[in-house]
């Protein structure tokens, strides 16, 4: 439901194609502190979110009917974004990446991911199941980012949200 919802603003939106910009085997990594960081690809930002390392991050303490088009959601951030967000940051730090869990029916769908590459250029990743990987683009003028810009620098989510 909330798919379609999607893919009628992409179609209707911006006719930029459903790939987005940047193919897998993109060169960008996200940074990670004390890791070898996450390559900014659609295949990295999909077994990223698989692989549940996020599920440790600060996080809204409860499932949420999105603001957005979204639908139900839980959003993680990072350390990175945490602290950038908690201080008022107006541009955010490369490596910064939120995980936002998407829910429909109480089963989670899937996931949406924005993440700021070593480039400083944000990618976003969004895939419902089956399938999983409905969506990626990076830098603006896309779905994600044209949405996004209105908040501050493209993330959203109020500090006040989190812990
Ligand atoms: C029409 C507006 C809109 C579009 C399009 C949109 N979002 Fe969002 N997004 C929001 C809003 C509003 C929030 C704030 C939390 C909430 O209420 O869902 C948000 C929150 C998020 C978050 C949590 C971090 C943050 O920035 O607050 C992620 C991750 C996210 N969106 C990813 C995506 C991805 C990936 C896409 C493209 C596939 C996308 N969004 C498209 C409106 C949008």
């Amino acid at each position: 439901m909330r798919a379609m919802t999607m893919a009628g603003l992409l179609v209707m939106g911006c006719g930029v194609p459903m790939d987005g910009g940047l193919p897998d085997g993109g060169q960008v990594l996200i940074p990670s502190a004390g890791g070898a960081g996450t390559p900014a690809t659609r295949a990295g930002l999909l077994s990223f979110a698989q692989g549940g390392a996020y599920l440790s991050w600060k996080a809204e303490p409860m499932v949420h009917t999105s603001s957005g088009p979204h639908g139900s959601v839980r959003t993680f951030v990072n350390d990175a974004l945490y602290a950038s967000l908690k201080a008022g940051n107006a541009t955010h730090p490369n490596g910064s990446v939120s995980v936002k869990e998407l829910y429909a029916n109480g089963a989670r769908t899937g996931w949406a991911v924005d993440a700021k590459g070593d480039d400083g250029v944000w990618v976003y990743f969004e895939g419902f199941e089956p399938q999983l990987n409905q969506y990626f683009f990076r830098g603006t003028g896309n779905l994600c980012a044209n949405c996004h810009a209105s908040g501050v620098d493209f993330v959203l989510t109020p500090a006040s949200a989190l812990p």
